[in-house]
């Protein structure tokens, strides 16, 4: 089976990406699959061949950093570039519709893990791991999310979501909303990203302004939330209308939240498999995470993630990530071994499902 890896991208989440796939090229069995890199740079380029992960690399290289205007509030973002996206020639390869079986589109964030290569995909008639275009775009844009997740009475944060130019133009009554609805801490996101890139913690009016211009350097949309005191729980999902949903896993982030650095930098959080959970949580996780992964219509994989409120144990849902990190110490791989499906056997099943 030749197996295309698609790595990379115009995404705030390029360099997770390419640990991801890195992950992911080096456990397909090669007695059972011809893998094909292919890497999207930074700027939109495609490169395809054994020389791809190497091509990115070394642009990345050439990247001059950009420190964040807004460092005091996500220090971490420091060496990500916000991704201005243009329209540069980006020719697809012709490999790419002629000569591969199926596609792993091992992309997070925008422009992958937002529905465009899944629609790049489905138009050139190839076969693809995980969701399709709806649930990846509506999975990744936190306000579409959170909209169809309540629709469903799927219990989660209070929220306002904006566009940078609905900010810009009546922000002070955006605030008054935030500050009668749920007020200090709150969370300020890009709606469209992943990996807590461009997030911030909000502890008063000011920091929230700040943290607001930061999120919409990334993304036109912006979401804020409610802060809770919070543990943090995932589950990983695997299948397509019959999902099986793994044991849950529990995050203890080193940071003050699991930002940037706690996740891929610090290497201190902690990653508790499995979760200490009453039976009720439990059960209402498996509960929430079926219904929340039909709710979007997705299909393949999503790790699901949770939030229990520390003072009232309650369960609410943060987020779906149709394309969850994935390399071999990420949580997605590492709930379905503590369930016991090893990483290759993980990719062999996700294969089986994009083909049946
Ligand atoms: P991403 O898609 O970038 O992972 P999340 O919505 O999961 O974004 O937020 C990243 C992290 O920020 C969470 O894992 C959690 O630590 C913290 N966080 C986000 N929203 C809230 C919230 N409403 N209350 C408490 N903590 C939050
Ligand atoms: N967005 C990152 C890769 C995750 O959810 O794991
Ligand atoms: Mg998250």
């Amino acid at each position: 089976i030749k197996v295309g890896v698609v790595f990379g991208g115009k995404s705030g989440e390029h360099e997770v990406s390419l640990q991801s796939a890195k992950s992911v090229m080096e456990a397909l069995n090669p007695h059972q699959y011809t893998i094909v890199p292919i890497g999207i740079s930074k700027s939109g380029r495609w490169h395809v061949g054994k020389n791809a992960m190497k091509a990115l690399e070394e642009e990345q290289k050439t990247q001059v950093p950009s420190g964040s205007s807004a460092s005091f509030i996500n220090q971490q973002v420091g060496g990500l570039t916000p991704i201005v996206p243009k329209s540069p020639a980006a020719p697809v390869p012709a490999t790419l519709a002629s000569d591969v079986d199926v596609v792993i589109p091992v992309m997070h964030g925008t422009y992958g893990e937002d529905g465009s290569i899944q629609g790049l995909l489905e138009l050139m008639d190839v076969a693809y791991v995980g969701a399709g275009v709806l649930a990846s775009a509506v999975g990744l844009d936190k306000i579409v999310m959170k909209q169809v997740f309540g629709s469903v009475g799927l219990p989660q944060v209070r929220y306002v979501g904006c566009t940078r130019k609905t900010w810009q133009a009546r922000s002070n009554d955006i605030i008054r909303e935030i500050e009668e609805s749920f007020g200090y801490p709150c969370f300020v996101k890009p709606a469209n990203l992943g990996s807590s890139v461009g997030i911030s913690k909000a502890k008063n009016r000011s920091e929230l302004e700040r943290a607001v211009e930061l999120a919409a350097q990334y993304d036109r949309k912006v979401i804020i939330e409610e802060g809770l005191d919070v543990r943090e729980v995932e589950v990983a999902v695997l299948g397509n209308d019959t999902p099986q949903i793994s044991v849950a896993g529990e995050i203890v982030p080193s940071n003050e939240f699991y930002d940037y650095d706690a996740k891929y930098i610090g290497g201190a959080s902690k990653l508790i498999i499995p979760a200490e959970l009453t039976e009720e949580q439990r059960s209402a996780i498996d509960r929430y995470a079926a219904q929340a992964f039909q709710a979007i219509d997705c299909s393949g994989l999503a790790r699901i993630d949770f939030f229990i409120e520390k003072s009232t144990g309650r369960v609410l849902i943060n987020e779906i990530n149709t394309m969850p990190g994935f390399t071999r110490y990420s949580m997605y791989p590492k709930l379905w071994e503590a369930s016991g499906m090893s990483y290759a056997n993980l990719l062999d099943t996700l294969i089986e499902l994009a083909i049946e």
